[in-house]
């Protein structure tokens, strides 16, 4: 039977995949939903910009890819000042995170700048005009130190529920042949697995996401690292949060023009899925992968450490619409609740300052520009 939607709709091919094998695992119909042919980061220009559905860190200002510069300009020190310097952002969607820490580095310390190979990567193939960014290839083989800003929340995600003390995964059928419908049934061997340790069977009621694919993409990381760091900035929490009542049905959320884009089954292809990051998952797959934690704390902790106060309150921020903004990177409520997890792999711990007051002395410079793609572009 024919489904209600249209063949070429996101829906439409969701539909017709189900019509041919059955009902499919959340992961499948969100990937499909954000990254099929017709998905959401397929046909959205640039969704998480000054335009798009929401906005993230980089984009509301360029003091936080300063403050992010003067971790890297750390970190350097810390490995011996490599040349090539070489970092790899994954998920990065555009060039300007990339940009914007070229040019910190440009004022923080010009040899580190001269030493940098910045490679980028994404679903979406990004095309920079800035000869010191590159697209990463498969073949390229070691990084010093691995970036990525909101890219585990945009990952598929299993999705599951507690019922009767059993846990059951979110499928998606078509209801009377006709109309996508969650149905609850069997969870995958590997979603079974996953669960088994964490106990959450006493949850009744619960329901939230399991992200399969960070093993794989911390596996391939390590693989192209002798020694160096991870920085994984995202929204999430640690397990013992992650996995509680308090948390059921929060941890999945639609955005569409800045809104919570209410019911998942809506606006396919036209609003944005995310999930909340597991991060005490990242941390302990880490652990097999070689990675120490370093450091977890929330985004308004991470920046205040690296001096983001002192910058904040220059002069050339006076303008009250820009303090606002600013704020905006801090606030508890929003961004500032983000968390900053670093880890660190081949390193002695011990000798392992990954703030220390050096980076405090650089100042934050008029040379820093504000372009078209950031939030604080309109305010000037
Ligand atoms: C929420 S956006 C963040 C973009 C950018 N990092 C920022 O902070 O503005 C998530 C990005 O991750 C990308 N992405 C999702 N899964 C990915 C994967 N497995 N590998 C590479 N990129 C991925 C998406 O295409 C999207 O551009």
């Amino acid at each position: 039977m024919q489904s209600s939607y249209s063949n070429n709709s996101p829906e439409g091919q969701i539909a017709s995949l189900i019509n041919d094998k059955g009902m499919i695992p959340f992961d499948v119909f969100m990937d499909m939903a954000l990254y099929g042919d017709s998905g959401y980061y397929r046909s959205s220009l640039n969704p998480f910009g000054v335009n798009g559905d929401y906005f993230t860190s980089p984009r509301v200002h360029p003091v936080f890819a300063f403050c992010l510069a003067k971790q890297l300009f750390n970190m350097w020190k810390i490995l011996d000042s490599p040349v090539p310097f070489l970092i790899y952002e994954d998920g990065a969607g555009d060039d300007l995170l990339a940009t914007d820490i070229l040019r910190s580095f440009q004022i923080i310390d010009s040899k580190m700048f001269d030493a940098t190979n910045y490679y980028i990567h994404d679903i979406n193939l990004i095309n920079s005009i800035n000869p010191k960014i590159q697209n990463a290839t498969n073949d390229l083989n070691i990084f010093h130190v691995v970036i990525s800003n909101e890219l585990f929340d945009a990952m598929p995600v299993k999705l599951f529920e507690v019922h009767n003390n059993t846990v059951q995964e979110v499928f998606l059928s078509l209801r009377n042949s006709r109309e996508l419908q969650e149905t609850l049934n069997f969870p995958s061997p590997e979603l079974a697995d996953f669960l088994r340790p964490l106990n959450v069977t006493s949850l009744e009621g619960y329901r939230g996401p399991v992200n399969l694919h960070v093993e794989d993409w911390v596996s391939k990381i390590s693989e192209k690292m002798n020694s160096g760091f991870m920085i994984t900035i995202d929204y999430g929490y640690l397990e013992d949060i992650y996995f509680s009542m308090e948390k059921s049905h929060k941890l999945i959320q639609t955005y569409y023009q800045h809104s919570d884009g209410g019911n998942l089954l809506q606006r396919i292809g036209r609003q944005d899925i995310t999930a909340h990051v597991n991060f005490s998952h990242l941390m302990s797959v880490g652990e097999q992968n070689q990675f120490k934690t370093v450091f977890f704390d929330t985004q308004k902790n991470w920046l205040e450490l690296l001096g983001f106060d002192q910058i904040k309150n220059i002069d050339m921020f006076n303008n009250r619409r820009i303090q606002n903004l600013l704020f905006s990177l801090v606030d508890q409520t929003g961004l500032g609740n983000f968390k900053v997890l670093i880890q660190a792999k081949n390193l002695d711990e011990s000798e392992l300052q990954i703030f220390n007051n050096e980076i405090h002395t650089f100042d934050y410079s008029e040379n820093i520009e504000i372009t078209k793609r950031h939030i604080s572009y309109k305010l000037m």
